[in-house]
């Protein structure tokens, strides 16, 4: 299968179908970060399942469904749930939801996560904007055929991150009582949490913050042009730092707890941007 420009219209005409606006902005939220898909207005919701050629999120926390509206007084397209590599997709079936996103005409992507804070002057429910990401992983979304109507088979990701939407989300830091942070997402794979050697090496390596998401919607991006502001809440110390073993119930309460604060901070954001 071909998840090339012509499989992704499938969705993204789905998708035009059932709204009545150009969207702007496209999201992809993850865990725990639904309660600011909740504050989209004259939102239409439609699940994963019912858009032909999409994906189907397996994480119980992961809502799965596209919402569709207006949001600090801009038309955006969001997805309340992401996919992962470690629910068994190949990091092509993860461009799909960029591509659709594209096709529907965005002009940029903000990306969120919850991560381990590998940066040990990083506390739990601080917020780490993304200057750039590590992965080693051998494996690039854009393996494959190219497909030219998305991008060049060989492409500059040196500014996915773009430096000018991370200045604006800094200035919009002093407005909040988050600490927020910028720094390097290390991608691993997952489902495991990471060993301790592990931590110590990406730390040694660079990373601030550690996720098993988020990289391959990123490169997608960098590959069709669409500019990336991405942030990480830093649910927990990543493995080692603390004696308490790493569970998704602390990623998901930590998560909750800043939830409001955080979906205020990403309204100031949206309307700056
Ligand atoms: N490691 C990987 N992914 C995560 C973590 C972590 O410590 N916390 C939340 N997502």
């Amino acid at each position: 299968m071909e998840f090339n420009y012509d499989y992704c219209k499938v969705s993204a005409d789905y998708i035009r179908s059932k709204i009545n606006f150009e969207p702007e902005l496209g999201m992809i939220l993850g865990s725990g970060l639904s309660p600011l898909a909740a504050e989209i207005e004259d939102a239409l919701e439609i699940p994963y399942s019912e858009i032909p050629n999409f994906l189907l999120s397996t994480v119980a926390t992961h809502a799965g469904k596209l919402i569709c509206g207006r949001l600090a007084g801009k038309n955006v397209v969001c997805m309340s749930g992401r996919f992962h590599s470690y629910e068994g997709y190949d990091f092509r079936q993860l461009s799909i939801p960029v591509h659709v996103f594209k096709i529907l005409g965005v002009k940029a992507m903000i990306l969120t996560n919850a991560a381990g804070a590998v940066n040990m002057s990083y506390k739990p429910g601080d917020i780490m904007i993304i200057r750039d990401h590590m992965m080693f992983s051998g494996m690039s979304p854009m393996r494959g055929a190219n497909d030219e109507r998305f991008g060049p088979r060989f492409f500059d990701v040196s500014k996915m991150y773009s430096p000018q939407l991370i200045q604006t989300a800094q200035e919009c830091a002093s407005g909040t009582d988050l600490t927020v942070h910028q720094g390097v997402y290390f991608f691993m794979q997952g489902p495991q949490f990471e060993t301790p050697s592990e931590i110590r090496a990406i730390r040694l390596l660079g990373g601030d913050a550690v996720g098993m998401s988020t990289v391959t919607e990123a490169l997608t991006a960098a590959h069709c042009s669409l500019p990336v502001l991405g942030f990480s809440i830093l649910t927990n110390m990543a493995a080692g730092i603390t004696d308490k073993p790493l569970s998704d119930e602390e990623v998901n309460e930590v998560g909750n707890m800043i939830a409001d604060q955080f979906s205020d901070y990403i309204r100031t954001v949206i309307e700056k941007i």
